[in-house]
């Protein structure tokens, strides 16, 4: 199966690249993944529902629009693929504040005892918040859970991993170029071995709080611009707008 064939007119500028597709295809292909979780949706969800329709996959998106959009476009086949709508809040995780999906209690009842895989690709960067990613998923992640962090060339992603190295041992870290991106893969042993996160000023209060409001102030304007393409009868996602119709047939 040609992965460009297949995805190459799928890719946006927002999403997993083709490179990172085909690591991700050759992963599979030679170890067993049976449940997934993902942070941030889009492509990648698609090219899981198509590629491991038995499999069992959670993945969180941050917006109602998208989570709408990736869920209408997932494979039929796959029936055990959850999409699901985790909206960004501030939290406190091991003794720090973060931005973070709000997902604790659909974590707990809903996942697997432990993830095969967990992919992080969200929240957006500008929030510098995926660091509270796999503190969330801690409970679901045994030294084999294969984690894989992309966009890990950016400097905020790079000292993530080294603050998850910091609160638990890690195994198996290599950075892989991925076209003009790179992603991070390696595993953790779960058992925490500090009381709390190391201190960091991505993570005092005051940003974070600055950080949000900066977040829900582009979600207005970006809910203020798709009024405004309905009120001039355009419309903003000419590509996603056949995906919506298809769904509702
Ligand atoms: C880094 S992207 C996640 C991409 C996802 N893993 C993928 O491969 O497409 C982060 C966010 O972009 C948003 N997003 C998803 N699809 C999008 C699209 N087609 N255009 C713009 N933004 C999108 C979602 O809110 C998603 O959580």
């Amino acid at each position: 199966m040609d992965i460009k064939e297949s995805y190459g007119d799928r890719i946006n500028p927002v999403s997993i690249n083709l490179e990172t597709l085909q690591f991700l295809k050759e992963y599979i292909d030679n170890n067993e993944v049976a449940s997934i979780l993902e942070f941030g949706s889009g492509v990648s969800t698609e090219f899981w529902s198509e590629q491991l329709p038995q499999a069992h996959l959670i993945s969180f998106e941050n917006s109602r629009r998208y989570r709408k959009i990736t869920a209408s476009r997932i494979s039929k086949q796959a029936d055990n693929i959850h999409v699901r709508f985790g909206p960004l809040r501030l939290m406190k995780l091991f003794g720090r504040r973060y931005i973070s999906y709000k997902i604790g209690s659909y974590l707990r009842k809903n996942a697997p005892k432990s993830f095969d895989l967990v992919l992080v690709d969200g929240p957006p960067g500008f929030l510098y918040s995926r660091e509270a990613t796999i503190l969330q998923a801690i409970d679901h992640i045994t030294e084999d859970t294969q984690i894989i962090l992309d966009d890990a060339e950016r400097d905020v992603e790079k000292s993530t991993i080294e603050r998850w190295s910091m609160m638990f041992d890690m195994h198996e870290l290599q950075y892989h170029k991925m076209g003009n991106k790179e992603i991070a893969t390696f595993r953790i042993s779960p058992k925490p071995k500090l009381a709390k996160m190391p201190e960091s000023p991505n993570h005092k209060l005051g940003k974070t709080i600055r950080l949000l409001l900066t977040f829900h102030k582009q979600n207005v304007m970006h809910n203020l611009w798709l009024l405004k393409m309905r009120l001039l009868n355009k419309e903003p996602f000419p590509d996603q707008k056949m995906a919506e119709e298809e769904a509702t047939e």
